[in-house]
Order: structure tokens, then C-alpha cells, then sequence
């Protein structure tokens, strides 16, 4: 073994990423995000630290007793899908303290009208009008808290995270400027599935848009319910229909051997939309099954899911405390 083989965590690079507590996660959380964090854990050449941003919940309305549910229940799915804490830290990112009291000195970095004008800010502002808050407008600057307090280089997420990835390296550089810390400016890692599209044929699949996603638990009935409702109307023009170029995107992400079959018969006119939603869901199911069984072993030793939280809390404070009062001192307040 070579010096650097034994010490492989003195040369590892950082890796962050979050989900927020919204409620279970569906598909799109699994394919985009779940996928890549699995990945990367399983590389020796990175840490990994995986959190519920149930900090973040706070930008749009939500119901606090299921906020305290789901919290956990993230937690829950993020060990179902495989996420292990003998390889990374999961934690709840409201045990560490430290994301807030950062995203308190970067917001001196941040200007206002960068916020406003973020696309995410716009359609949650259109989603919402009665709830345009501080805490949404400022949502990007603690999510590159949550990255820069751990020095993540690497962030695997969705495609439509891209947007708060750039005001984080935004954020790096300006401190690196003005205060002299050294914050690398994090790029984001993406999977194959980095954007799913929804069921509905129209945008990406999404929590907020019913009838949209699939969740990690549905049943076989409910995912062959949910795939047979994609609408596959040919467009004007014969372009393909967006509901069954979604179809072709969960073929191309599950079962990439079945596509040029149906690919051929869909040029020839001759495709059964029934067998390909039906082999579309048995795919999709086929892909959560091993999940589910997970789930259901670990929703029977509630404490080890405590456990698991209450270490990572604790691993995650310790990192973070030293990034914090090192930006205390370079900021004058130590
Ligand atoms: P959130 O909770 O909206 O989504 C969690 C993750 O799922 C990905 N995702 C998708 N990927 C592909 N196709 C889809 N249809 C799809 N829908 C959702 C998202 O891109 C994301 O990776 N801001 C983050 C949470 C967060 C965070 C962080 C992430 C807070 N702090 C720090 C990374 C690092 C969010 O709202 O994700």
C-alpha cells in the first residue's frame, strides 16, 4: 500500500448536498440528486455529507407538525436508497447552527437585486405572492452556507440547482476577496437523471405540480395508475408529444436496452402506448423495490434512525464550528 493509500481522507475532497423537508421524496429527488450522492459516496476519493435542509422548508408555507414528520423521514428515505453514515454524515441541517450564523456574515456579500432576480426566486414568488419573505429572498445564500461551511467542491443536485451553485461561487470569491478566507467554489456533480421530466408532460417532475411524480413508496397500481395518465397526444406538426418524450427519458434512464425497440415502432407507426407506459412502470417499479424493503426494515428500530442522527449532528457541528470561527476572526467579530 503506497503512503497516500493509507491516508486517503488527508487527500479527500469535500462533497455536500440537501434535500429539503417537503415531504417524502419522489423519483425526481432519487434520479437527480439520491443517485449522485450514492455514487460519490462510494468513491474513496471523496467525504460526504448528505443533510435535510428543513432550514430551508421555512421559504414557503408550509405545516410545522409535518415539517417535524418529515425531517426524519428524509432521513428515513435518504438510508433506504442506500446512503450509509459508516461512509458519510447524514444530518438534519437545523441541528447545525452554524448554517444560519454564516448565511448571516455571507449575506453582507450578497446584493438584493442579484436575489431578485434568480429564477427560482421569481417562480416561487409567482407560486406563492403572499409569501415573498426575507427568508425565500436569502434561500440561495444559506444553501451556499450549507456547501462553503464544509469547503464542498463537489455538489450533486438536480439541473435546476445550477442557478444557486453559481451565486455560491459568487459568494467564495467575493469573500475570498474581501476577507481572505479560501472557499472553493463548488461545481455541481450531475447523474444521467439530472432532469426528469413530469408526468404531466409539461416541465420537470416536481413536488409543488400534482399528478407530476411518482413517490419512493407508491405501489405498483400507483406508478401503472400515474404512467397510464401521461398524455401521449401526437403534437401538430408530428413532433414527438412531451408526455412520451418523458415515456422515452424513463426508458432511456431504467431500461436504455428496451429503447431502440420501442424507438423503431414509434417511427413506424406501429407502438403500443399501454405496453410501453406499462413497461415504463414496472421498470420504475422495479428500480424502487429494493428501496422499499429498506424502508420497512428500518421503520422497525426507530432508535438506530436516532442514532444515526444524533452522530451526525454531532460530526457535522465540529466540522462546521471550525469554518465558522475561522470567518469570524478574518471578518473582525473575534
Ligand atoms: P429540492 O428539495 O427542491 O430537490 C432536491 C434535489 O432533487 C433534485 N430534483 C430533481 N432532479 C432531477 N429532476 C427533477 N425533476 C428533480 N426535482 C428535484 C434537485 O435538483 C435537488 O438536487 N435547494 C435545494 C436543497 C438544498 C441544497 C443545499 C442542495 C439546500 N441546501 C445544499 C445542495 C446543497 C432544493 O431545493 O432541492
Amino acid at each position: 500500500m503506497t503512503h497516500t493509500d493509507s491516508h486517503p481522507k488527508s487527500t479527500s475532497k469535500r462533497v455536500l448536498s440537501g434535500i429539503r423537508a417537503t415531504g417524502r421524496l419522489h423519483l425526481g429527488n432519487y434520479l437527480g440528486a439520491v443517485k449522485g450522492m450514492l455514487e460519490l459516496q462510494d468513491s474513496a476519493e471523496y467525504d460526504t455529507l448528505y443533510m435535510v435542509a428543513d432550514v430551508h422548508t421555512l421559504t414557503t408555507p408550509y405545516e410545522v407538525e409535518q415539517l417535524r414528520t418529515n425531517r426524519r423521514e428524509v432521513i428515513v428515505d435518504y438510508l433506504a436508497a442506500g446512503l450509509d453514515p459508516q461512509k458519510s454524515i447524514l444530518f438534519q441541517q437545523a441541528d447545525v447552527n452554524e448554517h444560519i450564523e454564516l448565511a448571516f456574515y455571507f449575506s453582507s456579500v450578497v446584493s438584493i437585486a442579484r436575489m431578485q432576480h434568480l429564477p427560482t426566486f421569481k417562480d416561487k414568488v409567482k407560486q406563492h405572492p403572499d409569501h415573498a419573505t426575507l427568508a425565500l429572498l436569502n434561500y440561495p445564500t444559506l444553501m451556499a452556507s450549507d456547501i462553503l461551511i464544509y469547503n464542498a467542491e463537489l455538489v450533486p443536485v438536480g439541473k435546476d440547482q445550477e442557478p444557486h451553485l453559481e451565486v455560491a461561487r459568487e459568494v467564495a470569491r467575493k469573500m475570498n476577496d474581501q476577507y481572505g478566507t479560501t472557499f472553493p467554489e463548488p461545481q455541481s456533480f450531475a447523474t444521467p437523471g439530472a432532469y426528469v421530466p413530469s408526468l404531466t408532460g409539461e416541465g420537470k417532475m416536481s413536488k409543488s405540480v400534482e399528478g407530476s411524480f411518482i413517490n419512493l413508496h407508491d405501489t405498483i397500481d400507483d406508478i401503472r395508475k400515474k404512467v397510464r395518465s401521461v398524455p401521449t397526444a401526437t403534437e401538430v406538426g408530428g413532433e414527438m408529444a412531451p408526455g412520451v418524450s418523458a415515456l422515452f427519458s424513463f426508458v432511456e434512464l431504467l431500461i436504455p436496452e428496451e429503447k431502440s425497440r420501442f424507438m423503431d415502432a414509434y417511427k413506424d407507426g406501429s407502438l403500443r402506448y399501454v405496453e410501453l407506459k406499462d413497461t415504463v412502470a414496472e421498470a420504475i417499479a422495479a428500480e424502487l423495490k429494493p428501496l422499499q424493503e429498506r424502508r420497512a426494515e428500518l421503520a422497525a428500530d426507530p432508535a438506530y434512525v436516532d442514532q444515526v442522527i444524533r452522530d451526525g449532528a454531532e460530526k457535522a457541528r465540529a466540522l462546521a464550528q471550525t469554518t465558522v470561527a475561522d470567518v469570524k476572526q478574518k471578518l473582525g467579530l473575534a
